[in-house]
This record gives structure tokens, C-alpha cells and sequence, in this order.
């Protein structure tokens, strides 16, 4: 279940030194060509050494709301397929390289490190539920498996922007636009990505629309 990865995944910001292997190179290549779009963008993803981790993620994209939106729904399911190959990673909003808004590091964790980031972004806490949805919990389990998967989902300084709303059986979300530059973009699309992959896991057929208000609706049969 895609949510197992979703709960072990987290922001690793103490990466031990180690070369990627020609394989997980090429299974990250062959992931980046394969990867599902939200406004049917093609982002060139591209793995690149870094100073920090094993290498860093990215693909160009003009600061244009649709195109983060993208970046962040591409991106994330990046990180949860670096997550399942036991590698650890960490959005990065400071590195951007060629046009990129934001950079994904990846490597070996360096566990049981604690950085000053960690402390700052309340060491990855989350929001309650009750606290993101507005109206009623919706009764159906399915419903509520895939709400908590966007919970978990990575947010730009943590903040957790998203608001949710279940009418008739689809799913509503959009985000409080934060103050500090487009991040919130970025997020919307992360936690997007959350809900698509997790909704295909109880629904053969998926899609995302923009709804009115720079809101998205996840259609679920
Ligand atoms: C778009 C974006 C940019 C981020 N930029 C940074 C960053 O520059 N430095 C950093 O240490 N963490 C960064 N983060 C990681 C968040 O702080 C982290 O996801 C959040 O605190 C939740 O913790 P978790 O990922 O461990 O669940 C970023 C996350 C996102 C989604």
C-alpha cells in the first residue's frame, strides 16, 4: 500500500556519502519518462551531483502557477519511488538549478541526526484532520485513507496550506495562498499527488479537473 511509503517517508536532511549505482541511476531515468501529469506538462526531469546527498532532482519550470502545480505533483511521485528504493530525500526550495523552482536531494540517510531545519519545521508534525477538512469527516473508509495520505503529505517550511472538502463522493482540494513567493503552488500539487496515487489503489478509474477557485477536484469511479 502506497500509504506504508507515504508514512516512512520524511525529510532527510543528513545524507551519508555514497555514489548511486548505475542501476538505481537508470531506474530513476527510466521512472522520470514514465511519469503520470496533471496539465499534461512534460517536465525534463534530470538527475545531477550535488555537494549535499548523493545528487539532486529537477526540471525547468517558469514560476507559473499551473507549471508548479505540476512540478510538485511530478516531483512528489518522484519522492515516494526514491522512498521505496530505501533512499532518503528532502524538497529543497533553495536549490534551483536551470529555471527550477525547487530541488529534490536524495542519498543515504544519515539517521538520527536532528537539524536546526528539523526543529524549525516543528520536526514534521502534522495537522489534524478535523482541522483541514471543512464540513463533516466523510464516512467512507476509502474517503478517509486517502484524506490522511494528503495529511502526510510535504509542505514548503511545513506549513501544511491545504484545505479539503468531500461533495458527493469527490474530493475538493485547494490551498490558503501563503505570503512568502509561490510555494504554496508547489505544495498544492504534492499533496495532489498524494491523493491520486492513493485513490488508484481503491478506484480503477482516477482523474484530477480545476474546479472554480483555484481549486482541484479529484473524480473517483
Ligand atoms: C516545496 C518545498 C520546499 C522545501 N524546501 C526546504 C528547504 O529549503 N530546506 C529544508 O530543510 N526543507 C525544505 N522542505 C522540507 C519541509 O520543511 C518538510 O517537508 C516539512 O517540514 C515536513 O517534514 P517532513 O518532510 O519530514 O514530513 C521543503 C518542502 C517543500 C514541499
Amino acid at each position: 500500500m502506497i500509504i506504508e511509503t507515504i508514512r516512512m517517508r520524511h525529510s532527510t536532511r543528513k545524507f551519508l556519502s555514497y555514489d548511486l549505482s548505475a542501476e538505481e541511476k537508470e531506474r530513476l531515468m527510466n521512472f522520470f519518462r514514465e511519469l503520470p501529469t496533471l496539465h499534461s506538462l512534460h517536465l525534463k526531469w534530470t538527475l545531477r551531483d550535488l555537494n549535499k546527498g548523493s545528487g539532486v532532482i529537477f526540471a525547468p519550470c517558469p514560476e507559473k502557477p499551473n507549471c508548479l502545480v505540476e512540478y510538485g505533483f511530478q516531483g512528489e511521485i518522484i519522492v515516494l519511488e526514491v522512498t521505496k528504493m530505501g533512499l532518503g530525500s528532502c524538497w529543497n526550495a533553495g536549490i534551483r538549478e536551470e529555471g527550477s523552482p525547487a530541488g529534490i536531494i536524495l542519498g543515504k540517510e544519515d539517521s538520527g541526526k536532528v537539524t536546526l531545519n528539523d526543529v524549525l519545521t516543528g520536526m514534521g508534525r502534522r495537522k489534524e484532520l478535523k482541522s483541514l477538512v471543512e464540513g463533516p469527516l466523510p464516512k467512507d473508509e476509502r474517503l478517509l485513507q486517502i484524506l490522511e495520505s494528503c495529511r502526510l503529505a510535504p509542505s514548503s517550511m511545513n506549513m501544511q496550506p491545504w484545505r479539503f472538502n468531500v461533495q458527493n463522493g469527490d474530493l475538493y482540494i485547494w490551498t490558503k495562498g501563503n505570503v512568502i513567493g509561490g510555494g504554496h503552488w508547489i505544495d498544492l500539487g504534492i499533496v495532489l499527488s498524494h491523493a491520486y496515487i492513493t485513490a488508484l489503489e481503491f478506484f480503477s478509474k482516477v482523474s484530477i479537473e480545476k474546479a472554480a477557485g483555484d481549486k482541484y477536484r479529484v473524480i473517483m469511479s
